[in-house]
């Protein structure tokens, strides 16, 4: 069974939003390597790798069912952040935008009794908690530290520890 026009669209639409998500995460990785925070940088870095890896489940999909993939052009990532805090804000609030979309796009797939798609969205959907949980993690621990310039590069050397893109 084909997919509806509607949920072709839709999902080529998510499959931008997760390629500006990787745009978006580079531009931060960037900043926060010129602001001499590595840990954060690489963190930064490979985050927007996985977000290159969700877009391409999006892209596979798609081919997957016969459909059409339209690459679509990409905003201009966020630039000029006032501080690593207000930089995480941004990407929890990036994070739980992309969480009710994928739960739109769920319900769409509900409405359409599009078994398959509903399926393909299960991993997403977990996903995005756990991209919310590690988000809203860094983001207190860094609230926690305030101005302290040392707890500042602890978690910097912590991020730095990370080894997986997934
Ligand atoms: Fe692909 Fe961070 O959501």
């Amino acid at each position: 069974m084909a997919l509806s026009q509607k949920m072709e669209q839709a999902l080529n639409d998510q499959m931008k939003r997760e390629f500006y998500s990787a745009y978006m995460y580079l531009a931060m990785a960037a900043y926060c390597s010129a602001e001499n925070l590595p840990g954060f940088a690489h963190w930064l870095e490979l985050q927007a790798r996985e977000e290159a890896g969700h877009a391409m489940r999006f892209y596979r999909y798609l081919e997957d069912r016969n459909a059409r993939i339209r690459l679509q052009a990409l905003e201009q990532p966020p630039d000029g952040f006032k501080s690593p805090l207000d930089l995480m804000q941004q990407v929890r609030s990036h994070e739980q935008m992309v969480t009710q979309e994928i739960n739109k796009l769920y319900a769409l797939a509900l409405s359409e009794q599009d078994y398959a798609t509903q399926t393909f969205l299960h991993w997403f959907i977990d996903e995005q908690v756990e991209e919310e949980k590690m988000s809203t993690q860094i983001l207190e621990r860094l609230k926690l530290a305030g101005d302290n310039k040392s707890a500042l590069l602890l978690i910097d050397k912590e991020l730095g520890a990370r080894t997986s893109s997934e």
